[in-house]
């Protein structure tokens, strides 16, 4: 069928296989284009594999180091009239292309927060990886989670911990500036977003794979975090986000102790820059944030994607012997974004940013174009006017 982009506030209800493919291949020809991780993983568990930072992170292992790869994720198949999830289509091109170059590469659907799904992983990596995993990525997105002993059902909220906080912000519909007031959460909707995005679930995927012997001596992991400019931080670092955030390090803290003693290896949480994704598209005020920040690093030289940060997070940090952290233990490949000068010229676009001056002081084209691309829109040498097959699956997960 032919797909075309249906876009409802921030999401995009369609995407497009062929786009979804070109989107893996230029991530996968931007790996090849630099050498060899020296001693990187082999055997890689990707807990969000199909979309954004997960994505480049089973991207990264597989094509810069050769690894295998087990990805995880939670998308939607498509049929033959009705396009599916750009994740499902993500994998679909990422598992074709690891296994031309063969390379292991197979994935699971379904809730990773679930003890069912941990037990599915741990049964591929004993009987068809080898039995350990070297490298385990956490980098899932979600604004739910079933506790997977109680069955409750938890959601996560984008709100304050203080009192109402009114900013800028962007309809990314219209691409239209004007202002938001974002409430105050309660201690109960603080404790369900630790309880969704935190560190909790990460703990117990090492505590699965470790239970069943899976882990290799070395094994490292890591999972993504934000910490972004003052402006941001009422909505992120000091939001309710933040706070499942800062439950991530500790859990880092705690795997890291567990990993260490037992087998030499360790735990991170690497701190990302602001990018376009399904997940940062919903947050207030950072959009508009993420637009200014692309005309910035852009203008400087310095912007990069997911791929690019991933290979700098795996290339010249976790594989280099130079970890690089900061005071607080983490890995810092927001550097670029942070810098004075680029965070200078942001503070000074935001105090005057208007509808007047929005396309002067924002890459609001850049940002259109990366949230279209996420669903396989706009991609160099793909006919959107082509019927396009829609059925089509990762090959591990085909009927
Ligand atoms: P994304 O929306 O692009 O990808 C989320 C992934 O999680 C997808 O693979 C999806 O299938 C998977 N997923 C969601 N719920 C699931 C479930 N129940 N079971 C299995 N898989 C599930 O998200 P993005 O932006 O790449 O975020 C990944 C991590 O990176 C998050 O921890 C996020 O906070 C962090 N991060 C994101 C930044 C950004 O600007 N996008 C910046 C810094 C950190």
């Amino acid at each position: 069928m032919i797909v075309s982009p249906k876009i409802r506030g921030f999401i995009c209800t369609t995407s497009h296989p062929d786009g979804c493919a070109a989107n893996v291949q230029e991530q996968i020809n931007f790996v090849k284009s630099h050498p060899k991780i020296e001693n990187g993983p082999k055997n890689v568990l990707v807990i969000g594999a199909s979309a954004g930072y997960g994505l480049a992170s089973r991207i990264v292992p597989a094509f810069g180091s050769g690894a295998n790869t087990l990805g995880v994720f939670f998308e939607k198949p498509g049929t033959e009239t009705r396009s599916g999830s750009a994740g499902w289509y993500n994998s679909a091109a990422f598992e074709k292309a690891a296994t031309a170059e063969g390379l292991f590469a197979k994935s699971l659907n379904g809730d990773a927060f679930s003890h069912e799904l941990k037990k599915q992983a741990v049964d591929i990596i004993k009987n068809e990886m080898g039995g350990k995993v070297d490298l385990i990525v956490y980098s899932l997105a979600s604004p739910r989670r079933t506790d997977p002993d109680t069955g409750e059902v938890f959601k996560s909220v984008l709100k304050t911990t203080g009192g109402d906080y009114t900013n800028k912000t962007l309809n990314t519909d219209k691409g239209e500036v004007s202002e938001v007031t974002i409430g105050a959460a309660t201690e109960e909707e603080i404790a369900d977003t630790v309880k969704v995005m935190g560190g909790a679930d990460w703990e117990l995927w090492i505590d699965a794979l470790a239970d069943a012997d899976c882990l290799a001596e070395g094994v490292k992991t890591v999972a993504y975090s934000y910490i972004g400019p003052k402006l941001t931080w009422p909505i992120y670092t000091d939001g309710t986000i933040g706070c499942a955030k800062k439950d991530c390090e500790r859990a880092s803290a705690a795997i890291h102790a567990k990993l260490s003693e037992s087998l030499g290896g360790c735990a991170y949480v690497s701190v990302n820059k602001a990018l376009v994704t399904q997940a940062s598209s919903a947050i207030p005020v950072v959009p508009l944030y993420i637009s200014i920040l692309y005309k910035e690093m852009k203008a400087k030289g310095i912007h990069e994607g997911c791929i690019e940060q991933i290979q700098r997070l795996m290339a010249d940090r976790l594989y280099s012997g130079d970890l690089q952290l900061d005071e607080d233990g983490r890995i810092r490949v927001d550097d670029w974004e942070m810098r004075d000068d680029v965070q200078a010229s942001i503070a000074a676009a935001w105090e005057n940013i208007s509808n007047d001056n929005f396309n002067e002081l924002a890459d609001f084209q850049g940002y259109r174009d990366d949230f279209l691309k996420l669903f396989g829109f706009g991609l160099n040498g793909v006919d959107y006017e082509a019927d396009t097959d829609t059925a089509t699956a990762p090959p591990s997960l085909a009927e």
